[in-house]
């Protein structure tokens, strides 16, 4: 067991924990961040991303041990003054989420494509989101809710 410092959407939190247990567990379990999802534990799915120092991973092969000291943003931490993001809005608007357990992972990963390159191409957005699986294959309406919020004039501080 050891003590991992974290800044956490903004605040700095820190556990105990075994230093190779899974950053979701971290997120889920001892700072009750729940938005992030558990799919499938292997690294197959991306449910579980969250930006680590404004990078999109896979929080569940990310032992807490790798984000000691680091910046995690998770999808709580998006909206700010209970405004919604130009990406969430544009999942909304593109009625993009069905059961919804992709869902955090998929805006999370749009949001990193968007801060990185605001004006993707469809085969740049495609090649982003490709890690991402959605059970209910609601893809259709995934993609067009990522290129509504790069349509936008202010994507960039999606
Ligand atoms: S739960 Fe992490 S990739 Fe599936
Ligand atoms: S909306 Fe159900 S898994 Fe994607």
């Amino acid at each position: 067991m050891a003590r991992f410092a974290v800044n956490v959407n903004h605040e700095e939190l820190s556990t105990e924990s075994p230093p190779d247990r899974p950053l979701l567990d971290v997120l889920r379990e001892d700072f009750g961040l729940i938005g992030t999802k558990y799919g499938c534990g292997e690294g197959q799915c991306r449910a579980c991303t969250v930006l680590i120092d404004d990078q999109p991973r896979a929080s569940c092969l990310t032992p807490i041990s790798n984000v000691d000291g680091k910046s995690v943003t998770t999808i709580e931490g998006l909206a700010s003054d209970d405004q919604l993001t130009k990406v969430q809005q544009a999942f909304i608007d593109a009625d993009a989420a069905q059961c919804g357990y992709c869902t955090a992972g998929m805006i999370v990963e749009a949001t990193a494509l968007l801060k990185r390159n605001p004006e993707p191409s469809r085969s740049e957005i495609l090649d982003a989101m490709n890690p991402h699986l959605c059970r209910c294959c609601g893809y259709r309406n995934i993609l067009a809710s990522v290129e509504l919020a790069a349509a936008s004039s202010e994507a960039s501080d999606a």
